[in-house]
């Protein structure tokens, strides 16, 4: 974020908690801008954003260890509110002046899982909810205790493994959990983070995504000028909501290119093109590399080796377009948060890496152009309501993710027009059905698989010999872990019948009930 558009904020800390994230949800759930700095950088990331507000995060690391991360000492000269959670209050502790011990010394271990405190005293952060005597649930997550606190805090909820459960120097607005405010166990943790950004930071709560709409309009202005800029469109959400923000602020300086690589799912082109063209008058580029992309495949069988081929193939389509286009200054990308946070890792010491799974990764390197990436501080769930914010029909922001391979890691074995024509069919009619029975929102991703398998069939008084489709639908957060959806029998069974009768090539249909792990998502 630039210095003259930026918002009140809170910086968190990161020490490489695996839960940090959370920390950011729930601030912004409070509608306070929050941004996550690694331990590493937290200096810099202060000065830049300016916030009114410190959170330290937890850490997989210990205290009374001498190399263990700690917080940058301006944080504590700046004379702004910090809330420490976890680690964070351990370190906040130990840098002011207090006593941690590990677990094994005290002789009391560690405390995980479900726990219950007390309140003994009243805190800002108990504000509205938490009175003195009452018990609450809290998710513990510790080795270490704070044995002895810094000047000026006192203990204000205590639990049985956790003496300095909370504590508090209200004066000098210091705070401190040792349980995790952050995650869901934690009934009233959001409470407490919003109470934190709110009365303690005395931040208004009015970060909202028209905000963030305006404010993300005049950077992409400041940044562009009157360069020319490009974007790939790939048919989801997340580049489809950059390239409308982009365009609303600098009109047709942006060029669209959609690429159809001819494994897209049935009328993915034809809803872009209305869409941009229809709808928002972007100007678009479509690409029909369908020949390209099938002629590569051809013979190809080895899941690795087609994704890939269609991953290059891709970005030489686009590289050639681009220059066919006239060129442009820069690229527009729909990088999302969880893809640019700069995660912590402590295997080997502390260490930086920064995950980076985008597409067309690789690109502006080749390309040599700079990057418009105006969702790079959102989540997914964010970039949703940025693009109802901008006018996106429901239909395109609440899609399911659609991988880049697009069909081929859908059709195990040789993908040919053919193939793709029949899982296409098959795929469309279990979707309709999804959306006929209200079910598409509950469920994370959708789809029918074909598989290279030929089973015996009968029909009227005929046999078959034709192929397996096989159905998949799963509930996730972030497609790292999944559930399969349990639909009822009735539903599958009419689905299956459908895609039997309508479906020429397709004479059996199979339900995945595989969660992730051991299973992934799509079947390549
Ligand atoms: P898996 O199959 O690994 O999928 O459980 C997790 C999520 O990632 C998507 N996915 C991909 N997305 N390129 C993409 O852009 C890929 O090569 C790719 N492979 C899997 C998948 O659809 C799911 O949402």
């Amino acid at each position: 974020m630039q210095a003259e558009h930026l918002p009140d904020s809170i910086l968190i800390v990161d020490f490489g908690s695996q839960v940090t994230q959370l920390i950011a949800r729930r601030v912004r759930e409070a509608g306070v801008y929050s941004e996550i700095a690694p331990f590493t950088m937290a200096e810099e990331a202060f000065d830049r954003l300016r916030p009114k507000g410190i959170i330290l995060s937890g850490s997989p690391a210990s205290v009374p260890d001498a190399d263990s991360p700690r917080a940058p000492q301006p944080i504590f000269d700046s004379g702004l509110p910090i809330l420490g959670i976890c680690y964070g209050q351990q370190v906040m502790t130990h840098q002011l002046g207090g006593e941690v011990r590990p677990g094994h010394e005290t002789g009391e271990g560690g405390e995980f899982g479900r726990a219950f405190l007390t309140v003994t005293e009243e805190c800002t952060l108990f504000d509205g909810m938490w009175q003195v005597g009452d018990r609450h649930q809290v998710w513990m997550s510790h080795g270490d205790k704070v044995t002895r606190f810094a000047e000026g805090f006192e203990i204000v909820a205590t639990s049985e493994g956790a003496p300095f459960a909370v504590i508090a120097d209200e004066k000098r607005r210091y705070y401190g959990t040792q349980f995790h405010p952050e995650v869901v166990h934690t009934p009233d943790g959001a409470k407490l983070i919003a109470n934190f950004a709110r009365h303690v930071c005395g931040l208004a709560g009015d970060w909202t995504m028209a905000e963030f709409r305006a404010t993300k309009i005049a950077e992409i202005r400041e940044q562009v000028g009157n360069g020319k800029v490009i974007c790939g469109l790939s048919g989801g959400v997340d580049s489809a909501v950059a390239a409308v923000l982009i365009h609303e602020a600098i009109g047709d300086q942006l060029t669209c290119v959609f690429v159809d690589h001819g494994l897209l799912r049935a009328r993915e082109r034809e809803q872009v093109e209305s869409l941009f063209r229809g709808t928002y008058n972007i100007p678009l580029v479509v690409v029909n590399a369908e020949d390209r992309f099938l002629a590569g495949l051809a013979g190809q069988t080895d899941p690795e080796k087609k994704r890939k081929f269609i991953g290059k193939t891709f970005i030489d389509v686009f590289e050639e377009e681009a220059k066919r286009a006239g060129g442009a200054d820069f690229l527009a990308q729909g990088t999302l948060y969880p893809d640019v946070i700069e995660s912590v890792s402590f295997t080997g010491g502390p260490s930086v890496t920064i995950k980076s799974h985008h597409n067309v990764g690789g690109l502006p390197e080749r390309m040599n152009m700079q990057l418009v990436e105006p969702l790079r501080e959102l989540f997914k769930d964010e970039v949703r309501d940025l693009g109802r914010e901008l006018g996106l029909p429901e239909t395109f922001v609440g899609r399911h993710p659609f991988p880049g391979p697009g069909l081929a890691i859908r059709i195990p074995g040789e993908v040919t027009r053919e193939r793709c024509d029949v899982l296409r069919k098959a795929d469309a009619i279990y979707l309709e059905e999804i959306r006929n029975a209200g079910l598409y929102d509950a469920i994370w991703q959708a789809f029918a698989v074909l598989l290279p398998v030929k089973t015996v069939g009968v029909m009227g008084d005929g046999r078959t010999y034709d192929n397996v489709c096989a159905l998949r639908a799963v509930t996730s957060t972030d497609g790292m872990t999944a559930d399969i959806y349990p639909f009822d029998a009735t539903f599958l069974s009419n689905v299956a019948t459908r895609i039997v009768n309508e479906v020429k090539g397709i004479n059996r249909v199979v339900y995945d009930y595989t969660s992730k792990p051991p299973g992934t998502i799509e079947w390549e």
